[in-house]
Formats: C-alpha cells, structure tokens, sequence
C-alpha cells in the first residue's frame, strides 16, 4: 500500500464533507493500493468544534503543505489561497480546487500550472455535475458555437422560492442556512460568482485566456415578485441566464436575468438543478443538468479529481 499525504485548505460546508467523503469511499482507494492520509486542515479558528471524523488535525498554521504530496483547496477568497498555492505548484505539486473565484481572477498566475496539467477544478463549475471534464475532453474536436447556462444555486433557489411567493431577502437568508452561497452572497446575487462560472468555461471553449474583465453580468437583485409572477403567467419562468456566444467575429459573455419558457431546457432541467446547453457544430446540443451546489455534491466532484490524479490522468487543461 502506497502512502498518500493530502492537504486540505477549508473546513467549511464543502471541506467537511470532502473528508467524509475520503473516509466513506476508502474502498476506491484500497483497490488502487493508496491509503489516503490527511496530513493536516486549514481553518481560521481551529478550537471550533466541527462534525468532522475523528483523528484529523485542524490548524491555523499552514506549515503542514510542505509535507503534503496534494492539496485540496476549498477555502474561498482569492488572496490568502493564492499566496499559499503558488509556491505549492511552482514546487510542481498537484492542487485541486473548487474555488472559481481564484482561476477567474488569477489566471495569470495559475494558466501556466494548468497547461502542465497540475491544476484540478471540476468543483469549481456546476459542483458535482461534470461540465469542466467532457469541455477539456472530447468536446475539444467539436467547433464551439454557444453555450447557455444556470450556474449559480443561490440565485436558482431565490428565484425558484420567489416564484412561490417568498420576499427575497428571506429566500437569500434560506439559501445562506443550507450553505449554497458565498461569502459575501453579493457574489452570488450580483451575477459575479455565474461570471466566474462562465469565465472558466470560455478558456476551455472560446479562448485559453478569456478574462473575467471581458463578462458583462447583471444580477438578480433588481428582479421582483412582480416580474416573476408575470413571467409565470406567460408561462415562463426568470433565470440568472449565462451566455457565450460570438457576436461580429469576437466572443461575448453575458450574466443576465432572462425570461424563459417553461419548455426551455434550462428550465425544465428542474427548479433546484444547475444547467448548461452546449452547442458544438459536430457534437451537436449536449446538456448538462445537475446539482451546482452543497457540500457533498460539491465534495463529489473534488474527491473525482484527487482520483483521477492518483490513476495518473492530467488536471484540466485549457486550450493552448
Ligand atoms: P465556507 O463554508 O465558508 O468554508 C470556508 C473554510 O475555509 C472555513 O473552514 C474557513 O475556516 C476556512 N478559511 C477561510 N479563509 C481562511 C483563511 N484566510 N485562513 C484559514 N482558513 C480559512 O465555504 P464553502 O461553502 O465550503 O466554500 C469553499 C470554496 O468552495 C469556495 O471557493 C466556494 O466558492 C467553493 N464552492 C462552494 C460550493 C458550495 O456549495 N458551498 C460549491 C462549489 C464551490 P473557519 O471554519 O475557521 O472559518
Ligand atoms: N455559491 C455557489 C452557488 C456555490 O450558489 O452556486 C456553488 O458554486
């Protein structure tokens, strides 16, 4: 049995099931001769008490990384991260990350330890539901024409509960409590957690280095009780709608507010769901449909990449 250090940085709604999940599918590990050990957690306060399993040491002092052979980032923020991944990769170690915040807005300083394959990010896009795997994949033969999605959980479960009547401020405190938001949830609400969303996903189909500057994003905070009881009885329903298409020759992304039929694929993927309909002129329309947001779903999806690592595929890698 090899031996396997991992390092995680969070121990928040995502990292606490990340180490659940490692100790539950223990057996996925023994049949590939690997005994995962975490070497250690990251956390602000490590006195907190937490529903985490017994035996894993939380600390506020990062010193543990050098020890680690991986590490599995999932603690928000875009500084603090930075400052400790990138001597990690620069050091040629593997990271995995679900944090679209850092890849959108530091892509300078993270392009290159993707196109070496040692940067993981299924996570960071739709959470568990795989959209970064099939784009970085096989969907790279097909000729990219467009993409619609439904990236953000927050505003999906706002607008959903608004459709039911509920006032906003109350459906945002709701999506807080069952830990689909950021910190601040104005990053979800304001369309900007969606454009880092779809940010990551234009590197893989539009352009390697599409920036996050380039996304025009519209949030939800403006939409009313009104407008979404009217969209209902035209038998429609408001989305927080990403966009990647070319307009004149150059890609344009947008994150928009957008009334849709109740028939459209993004809507009838099902009111909780994330969505995305990619269209390729040889692959056709594809769509993605599944959880965007949670702690296992979430976890599922960096679990994935830490066994794709150890089975030896490479990280995401974006077009060249
Ligand atoms: P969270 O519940 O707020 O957890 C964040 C964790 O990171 C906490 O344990 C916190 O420590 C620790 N942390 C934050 N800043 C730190 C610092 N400067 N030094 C040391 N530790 C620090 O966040 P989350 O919902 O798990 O999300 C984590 C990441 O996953 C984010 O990048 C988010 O965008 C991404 N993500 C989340 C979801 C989701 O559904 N929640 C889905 C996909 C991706 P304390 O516990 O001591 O405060
Ligand atoms: N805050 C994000 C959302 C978490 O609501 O979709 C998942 O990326």
């Amino acid at each position: 049995m090899r031996t396997v250090t991992v390092g995680l940085l969070g121990c928040g709604t995502v990292g606490e099931n990340v180490l659940w999940l490692l100790q539950k599918r223990k057996d996925i590990f023994d049949n590939l001769g690997v005994e995962v050990v975490v070497a250690g957690v990251l956390v602000r306060d490590a006195a907190r008490v937490r529903d985490i399993p017994a035996g894993i040491t939380l600390t506020d002092d990062p010193a543990f990384l050098q020890e680690c052979a991986v590490v599995m980032e999932c603690m928000g923020g875009i500084e603090r991260p930075l400052e400790l991944l990138a001597p990690y990769l620069r050091s040629g170690r593997p990271v995995i990350t679900a944090n679209k915040a850092l890849l959108a807005e530091r892509w300078d300083d993270l392009r290159d330890h993707a196109l070496a394959g040692r940067l993981y990010y299924e996570a960071s896009v739709m959470a568990g539901t795989p959209v970064i795997g099939p784009m970085s994949t096989v969907l790279r033969a097909s000729t990219f024409v467009r993409l619609q999605a439904v990236l953000n959980g927050t505003c999906n479960y706002i607008l959903t509960q608004m459709e039911a009547g509920r006032e906003y401020a109350a459906a945002l405190a709701e999506a807080q409590a069952l830990g689909y938001a950021e910190d601040p949830p104005t990053l979800d609400v304001g369309g900007f957690d969606t454009a880092h969303k779809l940010t990551v996903l234009a590197r893989f189909s539009a352009d390697g280095n599409y920036p996050f500057s380039a996304v025009q994003v519209t949030g939800i905070e403006d939409v009313t009780l009104e407008q979404i009881a009217a969209a209902r009885e035209r038998g429609e329903r408001i989305k927080l709608v990403a966009e990647l298409v070319k307009v004149d020759g150059q890609w344009q992304a947008t994150v928009s507010p957008q009334s849709l039929p109740d028939t459209h694929p993004l809507c009838t993927a099902g009111a909780s769901r994330n969505a995305l309909v990619y269209e390729g002129e040889e692959s056709g329309t594809l769509i993605f449909a599944g959880g965007g947001a949670g702690g296992m779903v979430t976890a599922s999806a960096m679990v994935g990449d830490l066994l794709d690592w150890l089975i030896g595929f490479p990280g995401h890698v974006p077009l060249h």
